[in-house]
């Protein structure tokens, strides 16, 4: 059967790192830092130029498929996914940390035709660590094969997670005390790097068990998905049951007994959907 895709999974490594190359050179300039939905949910010039860059070219070699991006949304574009071949840009995942100059920043390219997730790419560029993952042929970092790790203990795990950019006391409480609960598990600790992207593909690389967030956008976990659940993982509300993608929501995980075991802990809050009206 002729591989459909593998051209424009090629062509999204080559941005991917081409993106990259920017983000490092930006990072030794003055940023232009703007604000979006609040004083803490940050966009830089680089952001809007990579995702341009990025949709640019894939308009000229691909000028039947469509796109979702994170800054072209701000813009207000529509962000629909539709049966149409779509990519699913962040430009920047980890602007916060691009910003700071802390150094976990990855360009997330998600690709999915039918609604389905077809490959990701996630390059974590300071670390110069690209993340590759196509449906049914398995995950990589730098071409080295990625696989979860086998822990089915709780209390022998690490898990990943973030505070995001929702500072309603409301939330931030039900945030704090799902991180508690799973903390007191025990677990052997709470990690979470800045990026739902770089965090997913660490659950891909064995080194967490799981990573789960209430309130990222589906340009954060699109690409990632597919290195997760490539990589041997599973992924899933965080109320349990399937992943949605628009849901705003998102647990990640090495298997179903971690992945359950901390939908019991969480207390989950609904955040608007990305694809609401
Ligand atoms: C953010 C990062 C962060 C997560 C936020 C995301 P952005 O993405 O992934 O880790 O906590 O929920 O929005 O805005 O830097 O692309």
């Amino acid at each position: 059967m002729p591989d459909l895709w593998q051209d424009a999974m090629d062509h999204a490594v080559t941005l991917a790192r081409k993106a990259g190359e920017i983000v490092k050179d930006a990072l030794q300039n003055d940023l232009k830092i703007m604000c979006k939905s609040s004083s803490v949910d940050l966009v830089t010039k680089t952001d809007q130029n990579v995702e341009q860059l990025i949709i640019t070219s894939v308009k000229e070699k691909f000028p039947e498929h469509s796109f979702i991006g994170e800054e072209s949304v701000a813009a207000g574009e529509p962000c629909v996914l539709t049966e149409n071949p779509t990519w699913i840009v962040d430009p920047v995942d980890g602007t916060t940390n691009f910003v700071h100059g802390y150094p976990f920043v990855a360009i997330s390219i998600g690709f999915a035709v039918n609604k389905m997730l077809e490959f990701g790419v996630v390059y974590s560029c300071i670390e110069d660590k690209m993340y590759t993952a196509r449906k049914e042929k398995g995950a990589f970092c730098n071409g080295q094969p990625l696989q979860v790790s086998d822990q089915k203990e709780i209390n022998q795990s690490i898990i990943a997670t973030e505070f995001g950019s929702n500072r309603d006391p409301d939330a931030v409480d039900k945030i704090f005390s799902s991180m508690r609960k799973i903390l007191c598990l025990p677990v052997h600790g709470i990690r979470g790097v800045g990026s739902a992207a770089i965090n997913m593909c660490l659950v891909a690389s064995g080194c967490v068990e799981a990573y789960y967030e209430i309130g990222i956008h589906c340009w954060d976990v699109a690409a990632a998905a597919v290195i997760v659940s490539e990589a041997g993982g599973v992924l899933m509300d965080v109320e349990g049951g399937p992943m949605d993608l628009m849901s705003r929501r998102v647990l990640a995980a090495n298997n179903n007994i971690i992945g359950e075991r901390i939908v019991k802990e969480i207390e989950a809050f609904s955040a608007v959907r990305d694809d609401a009206p």
